[in-house]
């Protein structure tokens, strides 16, 4: 063997990932992926490289490599793709906490510097951007944005999945509006009308007279006529529906739903926050972490720890020009790169749900199916079953009492008249007065939609809630008990001038065994938008369809 290996040897190295590398340290990997960016200082190169779990940052010095590798990398251009070899050397001033000792680069595709990839790294307008939303994802916000998605939409089926509910796909094509006539996608159904859905809750209410506890998650449609910050045409709506749930079952289950979703973001994407500049200790309020104990990694005292390595100054690179060794790596950064995390059944077998969870008082939800007796094996499940108290709740009549004060004290341009909706710096102000989601129920009827249960206490009142997100970000959720008295539906669906023939099937499920049932629909793009902390919905989801937009 030996006389038939003159040249050295080259042993194969692994094919990693960026988010995996500290499984590798000190090792020899193959990553796959493409050029973010390259600067040269001398004889020196730093190529950064991104493979959809994260950067990394090469360094190649001339004296290091052959000639031809030196030069081949030299001539890379932003996003090429490539195949990299090197070693992995640990770094605590890097962001993902290693950097790469490039060894070998094998050009997939050379991007042309006649043609070079059009989003450069200066700033470019939104227009241009959404024009090129196709590629606009291939940077580091941006995809850290639909990986904390990916995560939001895996924990709300989660949350569900382990709680006893049946996932029931409602359908998409339907011939009748759910919320309201004035937004619908009408197209040609074999020479009739027929709608996209605007929200499953119809049929969800079928299948949970069926099934008992149900949910669905699939896209919703609205022709929302107006430009707004919140409002896209097609979003994706997870829809839970319980028989027997009250509107107290309803907001608990909303409280413990929503503890879930950002707790699991917590977990798995500190370092995807912080690179979209996320203010981390905003979203750990809305779950009552504690002080945490001394000690402990991966808790929050630490965040501070690594926050101080993505500074502006370590974010722009300049780290890599001294070459100094790592010292005290923080064990953080690597755990929670984006994507890091080896999802072993225990992280998500659901024994560990709803954290923080308030003791849910209905019959149906009397745990049952949650395992109470379970110990939290989350991190931070455990705090926030300490510390969270529950969401704040108000009545519409407390909230229009709330505007009111505000307005006479100046603090709100405009007053709120009552009766109406809440306007958009209504919702703000009264988010801002808390540091968790606001609970509002018992909006009037007048203004809600024609399913929802009257208050006994109050029938001019609707048994609804909304849920707003803190710090402005607006409604999440919208939700009610719904009507399960047949006379009184009818009677709804006639004064809301709805083509009853359209509702019979609605109708039977208050023809036969009717019971209470109540439910919510949370959007997951409104979700996105307020934990990932952005301005506006069109970069929550991976092909945003507004009013002025269908492509690309
Ligand atoms: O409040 P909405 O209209 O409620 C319903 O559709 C009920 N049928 C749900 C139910 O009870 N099962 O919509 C629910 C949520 C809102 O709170 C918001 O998060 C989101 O869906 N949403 C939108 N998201 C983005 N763009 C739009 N145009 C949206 N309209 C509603
Ligand atoms: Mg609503």
């Amino acid at each position: 063997m030996s006389e038939s290996a003159p040249e050295p040897v080259t042993h194969p190295a692994p094919v990693a990932t960026i988010a995996s590398l500290a499984a590798h340290q000190g090792r020899r990997v193959t990553l796959r992926g493409w050029l973010y960016n390259i600067r040269s200082s001398g004889k020196l190169l730093f190529p950064t490289f991104r493979d959809g779990t994260g950067t990394i940052q090469g360094i190649v010095p001339k004296a290091a490599v052959p000639p031809e590798v030196f030069d081949r990398i030299k001539s890379l251009t932003q996003e090429s793709s490539v195949i990299v070899t090197g070693r992995v050397r640990a770094d605590s001033r890097a962001p993902s906490g290693f950097e790469l000792d490039v060894e070998d680069v094998e050009i997939v595709h050379l991007v042309p510097t006649g043609a070079p990839f059009p989003i450069t790294l200066k700033e470019h307008g939104v227009d241009f951007l959404m024009e090129h939303r196709h590629l606009w994802f291939r940077t580091p916000r941006q995809s850290a944005i639909l990986r904390v998605r990916a995560t939001i939409m895996r924990a709300a089926q989660e949350y569900f999945d382990t709680h006893g509910f049946v996932r029931t796909d409602p359908p998409i094509l339907t011939p009748a509006a759910c919320e309201g006539t004035s937004t619908l996608f009408e197209l040609d159904y074999f020479g009739d009308p027929a709608y996209l859905t605007q929200s499953g809750q119809l049929y969800i209410e079928a299948t949970a007279l069926a099934l008992g506890k149900v949910y669905s998650f699939g896209p919703t449609f609205r022709a929302e006529k107006s430009k707004t910050r919140r409002h896209l045409t097609e979003f994706w709506m997870i829809e839970p529906e319980v028989a027997f749930m009250d509107l107290e079952g309803d907001m608990q289950l909303a409280e413990a739903f929503l503890i879930h979703i950002v707790t699991r973001v917590l977990e798995l994407h500190r370092a995807d926050l912080k690179v979209i500049g996320r203010d981390i200790a905003k979203l750990e309020a809305v779950i009552g972490i504690a002080p945490p104990e001394s000690g402990v990694p991966s808790e929050p005292h630490s965040r501070g720890q690594a926050a101080s390595s993505s500074t502006p100054e370590n974010e722009d690179g300049s780290v890599i020009l001294t070459l100094s060794e790592a010292k005290g790596k923080n064990p953080r950064i690597s755990s929670e790169a984006p994507g890091a995390p080896n999802l072993d059944s225990e992280m998500w077998d659901g024994s560990a749900t709803q954290p923080g969870a308030p003791h849910l008082a209905s019959e149906m939800w009397d745990g049952s199916a949650t395992q109470p007796g379970a110990p939290s094996k989350l991190r931070l499940g455990g705090q926030a079953a300490t510390g969270a108290p529950r969401f704040p709740r108000l009545s519409y009549d407390e909230a229009h009492q709330m505007l009111d004060e505000a307005y006479k004290a100046g603090k709100l341009e405009a007053p709120h008249v009552y009766g109406d909706d809440l306007g958009s710096p209504d919702e703000t102000y009264i988010s801002s007065q808390f540091d968790k989601p606001v609970m509002i129920h018992r909006y009037p009827a007048a203004i809600k939609a024609f399913y929802m249960q009257p208050d006994p206490a109050d029938p001019t009142k609707a048994l609804c809630v909304d849920v707003l997100a803190p710090e402005g970000y607006g409604e999440i959720i919208g939700g009610s008990q719904r009507v399960d008295s047949y006379e009184l539906l009818k009677s709804r669906i006639e004064e809301h001038n709805l083509p009853l023939a359209a509702f019979e099937w609605y109708l039977d499920l208050r023809r036969y065994g009717s019971v209470p049932h109540a439910g919510f629909g949370m959007g997951i793009e409104r979700v996105v938008a307020w934990l990932c902390g952005l301005d506006h919905v069109r970069e929550t989801i991976p092909f945003a369809r507004t009013l002025n937009r269908i492509y690309p």
